[in-house]
């Protein structure tokens, strides 16, 4: 879809300018919702839109411009944003222009638009980068406000054309896959990411070659399938994740390296062997599943079975034994039966999942399952998914407590919730706090862990390096 601009009826006639002026002070908040791939492109929106002299506020009240990145992927995550903008709003007093952008306003822009009338601009995943053109059509360097919507889909223009991505502490997220064509039946990333593609090697290692030099440790590698990953070598040959993973791994000062989301069907061994070959790949592996019944897993066009999964699982742990596994869980899918149901339960029970990501089935429009038969009552869903919460729970937390009274390396990420606190993540992806120095923040320590929850770890710095 092309740009469309409805001019509000005073300034019809003003022509709109198409390149936005650098004004400093200007503050932008911008809201996340969603996946970790919302995540990385609300940095990059902040690193597009600093030129232009918006720098990040993490308060809304006082920004001039606000952005909510948005998820579509359930029906929840859709009406907390028209809520938000309300919320955002009424509290701002500098009349701020409001920007939807993300899966919702990919998915949905016109009806945001009729919906929320004081949206200004919405824009879909794949164009950020013309936030500043955005902008400036609204008018907002002339103190107007015209509505601008923007859902045009041009694969991977964007990072070409987005400036470098900006360091904002030794961990950061690289983007190297995009969109998705699994089609689960559920589900709504390939109406509104757009078809798998995957970036080219040189570009993906460009990227973590300039974090590194910026002082990056971590860095996290994502995609919707980012076991998929098919991105093209210098030659034009295809590199598949494994091998992108082993030269990420020679670039100096990155020392841990993860990826995620991963699919059951694209694993392959040569991945599966690199957690027990290459140091620098933490032992954690988000695999979801959805279920364990293989009737549901067909109705979902999973593609695989609940057998496969179990496999790629042993396979995993005969390479890495100590290696966290992690996945998602819908219950309540069209046709779900309570013999399913127990089936994802005995699943858990042979797995033991290290942590564990569990939803109620939403129905989304335009896909194939919000069409099916069967659909289950909210009641049944809630109790389902409450009796899968208190399995998961378990096992999360006998995972952590079994770190209590070990030493563990963490890599400090940035301050903790508590005065005088810091937090990092233990190689299992596991969040940890402690007592410590701001100055150890991007180094790599030792951590005797003495107590855990069901979501954290806490311990004690080992050895403080000398000051
Ligand atoms: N590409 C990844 C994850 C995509 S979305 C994968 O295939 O695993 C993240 C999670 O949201 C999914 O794994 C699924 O558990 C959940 N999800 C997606 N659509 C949903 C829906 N309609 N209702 C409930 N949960 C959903
Ligand atoms: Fe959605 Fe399935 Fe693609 Fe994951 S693999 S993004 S669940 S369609
Ligand atoms: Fe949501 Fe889009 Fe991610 S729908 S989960 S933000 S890809």
């Amino acid at each position: 879809m092309k740009i469309q601009i409805t001019p509000t009826p005073e300034h019809a006639k003003t022509p709109a300018p198409r390149t936005l002026k650098k004004v400093a002070g200007r503050r932008v908040f911008i809201k996340s919702y969603g996946c970790q791939m919302n995540v990385y492109d609300a940095e990059r929106m902040q690193d597009v839109l600093a030129p232009y002299g918006f720098s990040k506020t993490d308060d809304a009240t006082t920004a001039d411009l606000i952005i909510l990145n948005t998820c579509h992927i359930r029906e929840k995550a859709d009406e907390k944003v028209f809520s938000d903008v309300g919320r955002f709003t009424k509290r701002n007093k500098k009349n701020p222009l409001i920007a939807v952008g993300g899966c919702m306003g990919q998915a949905m822009g016109r009806r945001v638009m009729q919906r929320a009338p004081s949206v200004n601009i919405v824009f879909g995943p794949q164009t950020y980068h013309r936030l500043p053109e955005f902008i400036a059509r609204s008018g907002f360097d002339e103190g107007i406000r015209k509505r601008v919507l923007d859902t045009d889909f041009p694969a991977l223009e964007k990072f070409d054309a987005l400036p470098k991505q900006g360091l904002r502490g030794p961990s950061a997220f690289v983007t190297i896959q995009e969109g998705c064509d699994k089609f689960c039946t559920y589900c709504v990333v390939p109406y509104t990411r757009g078809v798998e593609l995957s970036r080219p090697v040189a570009d993906v290692l460009a990227e973590v070659q300039h974090l590194a030099a910026q002082g990056a440790k971590e860095v996290c590698l994502l995609g919707q399938n980012v076991n998929a990953y098919h991105g093209m070598g210098e030659h034009g040959e295809e590199w598949n994740l494994a091998r992108l993973v082993r030269a990420v791994a020679k670039i100096d000062g990155i020392d841990f390296i993860r990826f995620t989301t991963s699919h059951p069907s694209e694993l392959d061994n040569e991945l599966i062997n690199l957690f027990a070959e290459e140091q620098k790949l933490m032992p954690y592996f988000h695999l979801p599943v959805q279920s364990g019944s293989d009737r549901i897993l067909v109705a979902m066009n999973r593609t695989h079975t609940a057998n496969d999964y179990l496999n790629a699982i042993d396979l995993l742990r005969m390479a890495r034994p100590d290696i966290a596994i992690s996945g998602d869980f819908i219950v309540g899918f069209p046709g779900e039966t309570e013999e399913d149901f127990e089936a994802t339960l005995q699943l858990v029970r042979d797995v033991k999942y290290a942590s564990a990501y569990s939803f109620m089935y939403s129905p989304r429009p335009n896909t194939p399952a919000a069409e099916m038969q069967d659909q289950v009552p909210l009641a049944i869903k809630q109790e389902r998914l409450a009796r899968l919460q208190a399995l998961l729970t378990a096992q999360q937390t006998a995972f952590n407590a079994s770190f209590v009274g070990k030493t563990i390396s963490v890599l400090i990420e940035g301050k903790g919730r508590e005065e005088g606190q810091i937090r990092g993540r233990s190689p299992h992806n596991v969040a940890v706090n402690m007592v410590g120095n701001q100055r150890l923040i991007g180094q790599q320590i030792r951590v005797n862990i003495t107590h855990a929850t069901a979501s954290s770890l806490f311990g004690e710095i080992e050895l403080e390096e000398a000051a």
